[in-house]
């Protein structure tokens, strides 16, 4: 078995990562739906925002790949941002070492990197989990997955939720890029989100700015995907403030399934139920603009209650737990 770094996949490569990805899905979620051809193109082929991006297969001796390794480097050298790691072996080639070597090839070049923590996440009850305490990572932080079925809440409740916002804020929403009026003050609350509890995790806040905050939707946009965000603001124009904001983001190849980004409220204007209110108003949009979205999966670290709480409410439910898991390089294979 050969470990083959990839520098820019070919489209033969694309089909065999493909394949490898939606088998090993299939095998240990199969209650999940699974990504398009045209989704893992793109995540192969576009350039993450933050980070460097190195890949690896691993190819039987007739070429056949078996396993595919994709490690996230801080793009800045000096971040203390732990670098990310994924690793895929095709279920039937399983247990011959594949995992252990990508994961070395990987290590490798986080060493090379000066790089520190590592850090991945894994699915509970699946494999995974034997194999990274096995290889020296220990888990750092639980997370809920949950699933809303919007096309199942009912109108006049949410209705309800949304007409009961506090006094003092309106509403805002868009999509894509945040209005050039709102940029500024959308970082300081994108910063927000800097305070959710990450466990043991080792962590580096991300500071936003409005650069960042555009080319984050720009990212979405080049994917094919569509990015709604709403937001609630107080005071008045020059001086408007967003005191919180929630962001789904519907895959362009996908739609049926949205995925729940960032929702945060700026400290000061916490314990008004802000969260709901939010999170309420983005439901009634894309149940009225997007009826081609079906369910909006989210996930919460198991500490931040208030999230869950919130997430609850409106009517999510637990799907599965996930663990994060974290190894200091110098104890990786
Ligand atoms: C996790 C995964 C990558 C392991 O790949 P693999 O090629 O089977 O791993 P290896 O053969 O290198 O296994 C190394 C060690 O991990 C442990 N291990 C791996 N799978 C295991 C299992 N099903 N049960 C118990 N221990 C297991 C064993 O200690 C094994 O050594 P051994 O075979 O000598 O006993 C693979 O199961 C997978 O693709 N899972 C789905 C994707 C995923 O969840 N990735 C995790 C995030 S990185």
């Amino acid at each position: 078995m050969d470990i083959i770094a990839v520098d820019h996949p070919a489209d033969a490569q694309i089909r065999s990562w493909h394949a490898v990805v939606t088998s090993a899905l299939s095998h240990d979620q199969p209650e999940e739906p699974l990504p398009t051809l045209g989704q893992t193109k793109s995540f192969l082929t576009n350039t993450p925002l933050t980070s460097r991006r190195l890949l690896w297969v691993a190819a039987e001796t007739g070429g056949t790949i078996v396993g595919v390794a994709c490690l996230r480097l801080p793009a800045d050298r000096g971040s203390r941002r732990p670098c990310e790691i994924e690793i895929r072996v095709h279920p039937a080639h399983r247990r011959r070492g594949a995992g252990s070597r990508l994961l070395r090839a990987a290590a490798e070049a986080v060493r090379a990197d000066g790089g520190g923590a590592v850090v991945t996440q894994a699915v509970a009850g699946t494999p995974a989990i034997e194999f990274l305490e096995a290889r020296g990572f220990h888990c750092v932080l639980v997370m809920t997955g949950l699933l809303l079925r919007i096309d199942q809440i009912d109108g006049d409740w949410l209705a309800g939720l949304v007409g009961a916002g506090p006094p003092g804020y309106r509403v805002v929403r868009w999509t894509g890029t945040v209005p050039a009026e709102l940029a500024d003050t959308f970082a300081r609350a994108k910063t927000a989100m800097s305070e959710l509890p990450v466990g043991n995790r080792a962590f580096e806040p991300g500071a936003w700015d409005a650069d960042r905050v555009r080319e984050m939707a720009e990212v979405v946009a080049k994917r094919g995907d569509d990015l709604y965000t709403v937001a609630a603001v107080c005071g008045t124009p020059p001086d408007e403030q967003i005191a919180g904001f929630t962001e789904v983001v519907v895959p362009g190849a996908a739609p049926a399934r949205a995925a729940q980004y960032d929702t945060a409220v700026v400290p000061e204007h916490r314990g008004k139920r802000l969260g709901i209110l939010v999170k309420a108003e983005m439901l009634q949009w894309l149940r009225a603009e997007r009826p081609d979205i079906r369910e909006i999966e989210t996930d919460n670290a198991d500490d931040n209650s208030h999230m869950l709480a919130v997430n609850e409410e409106l009517g999510f439910r637990r799907q599965r737990e996930y663990r994060e898991y974290q190894a200091d390089v110098a104890d990786l294979p």
